[in-house]
């Protein structure tokens, strides 16, 4: 199962400002695929109404203790026993102090006294109450009764001030529970990964580059994030945001791309090679913009290093993994890569399926042999690829096949 993909979610929302970022969440959380029951406080109806979060989540509002939709009339019982998790956001300096201090005496903090399953909580609040001895206090107790916080964060704030407190945005409570639901089977591992293309100049105006986008390999980041582990991605020059929770060093050439690579080497019990490194560099640099002479030009160029086969040739390396993207042949040139570079995983696919776009068709190459994967989003590969990683590195008695 996808990490948020057919999760019950009950989401709270309390009477907070930020409450008009929770109908973002909704349909975040809605298009990742979870089933969304929203509790809505009497503080939180004042900023937005039930009637947005109905026709967001699909499913009807929660507010009084009383309602008798409930076919036992019990919806502090019954709305959280096949919920996968509570999540209150925002959660205003009030709602913890009654949390921490279990009281029930409305709907939400009911259900959360009731609950048997996970509570979360993003608190959303001016910095000063924030700061307040008093909420330090009961966040503290939060966490020793095993309740998550997420966030929460600093900037702007609705009041004008500027300070901690402000709820997370949408997108990074998002992130925060895909990675808080998912496999854990990464966790304690670092991975330094490769993602991208290359730029090698030729001139302070000018250089050699490729189309590789970069999704890919920003893709299994994310998804190894979410499998619990660190995460550190030396990336080529992208246009794309950096992943929740992903350590990332920006380089240009493959030249500053090894040397990145091999800085965040140390202690990494995986490396992926995703970027699409340019073979070949300019053997000289020109100091200033070439100017047109009208006639022909020669651009001698010479090898760059082999990053990867650099790596998995080290006396201890780390599991490696590293990419084919091929325009035929795929099987041969794809194992070939992996017997020649040494490499634990070839991720193979064909360029006329997969560059640039969303979704790739791969086949995955190891030493038990090919496993093609189903098409699919290159979000729903990588976590697909995570997993096979997770399970090669396995001691081998509790190796299981998959793909
Ligand atoms: N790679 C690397 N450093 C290079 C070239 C490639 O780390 N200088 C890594 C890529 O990140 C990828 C794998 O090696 O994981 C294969 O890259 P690819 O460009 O497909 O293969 P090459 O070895 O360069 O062979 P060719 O270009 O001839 O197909």
């Amino acid at each position: 199962m996808k990490s948020i993909q057919g999760r019950k979610i009950v989401l709270a929302v309390t009477g907070g400002v930020a409450a008009y970022k929770a109908a973002e969440l909704v349909r975040l959380l809605v298009k990742a695929g979870a089933n969304v029951h929203v509790v809505l406080t009497e503080g939180g109806a004042r900023f937005v109404t039930a009637v947005t979060f109905q026709a967001l989540s699909g499913n009807p509002v929660w507010s009084d203790l009383w309602d008798a939709r409930m076919a036992n009339n019990m919806a502090h019982i019954d709305l959280s026993r096949d919920a996968d998790a509570i999540l209150i956001a925002p959660a205003t300096a009030d709602v913890i102090a009654r949390l921490v201090h279990g009281l029930a005496d409305d709907l939400l903090t009911t259900l959360c006294l009731a609950r048997d399953c996970p509570l979360i909580v993003a608190p959303a609040m001016n910095r000063q109450m924030w700061e307040h001895p008093a909420t330090r206090r009961n966040v503290a107790l939060l966490h020793q009764d095993g309740v998550t916080v997420f966030g929460p964060d600093s900037g702007e704030q609705a009041c004008g001030e500027v300070g901690m407190g402000r709820m997370l945005e949408p997108e990074a409570l998002l992130a925060q529970l895909e990675t808080f639901f998912g496999s854990g089977r990464m966790r304690g591992r670092k991975v330094v990964m490769t993602a991208g293309p290359t730029f090698e100049a030729i001139d302070p105006v000018r250089g050699i580059t490729n189309t590789s986008s970069g999704k890919m390999g920003y893709a299994l980041a994310r998804a190894c994030v979410v499998a619990g582990a660190e995460v550190v991605l030396v990336s080529g020059p992208v246009a794309l945001p950096l992943p929740d929770g992903v350590r990332r060093v920006e380089v240009q050439s493959a030249l500053q791309m090894r040397e990145a690579v091999f800085e965040a080497l140390p202690g990494a019990d995986v490396f992926i090679g995703v970027a699409a490194v340019a073979d070949y560099r300019p053997a000289d640099q020109a100091e200033h913009k070439i100017k047109k002479s009208g006639e022909s030009m020669t651009l001698t160029l010479v090898p760059n290093p082999d990053i990867l086969a650099e790596v998995a040739g080290l006396p201890n390396p780390p599991f490696c993994v590293g990419f084919a993207a091929e325009s035929r042949d795929l099987d041969k040139y794809a194992e070939g890569k992996r017997q020649g570079k040494r490499l634990r995983l070839v991720v193979g696919n064909l360029v006329q399926h997969g560059l640039g776009g969303d979704d790739n068709q791969v086949v995955l190459y190891d030493d038990h042999g090919r496993h093609p994967l189903a098409p699919a989003s290159k979000v729903e590969l990588a976590a697909r690829i995570v997993d096979h990683i997770a399970s090669l590195m396995l001691p081998p008695s509790q190796i299981t096949q998959n793909g």
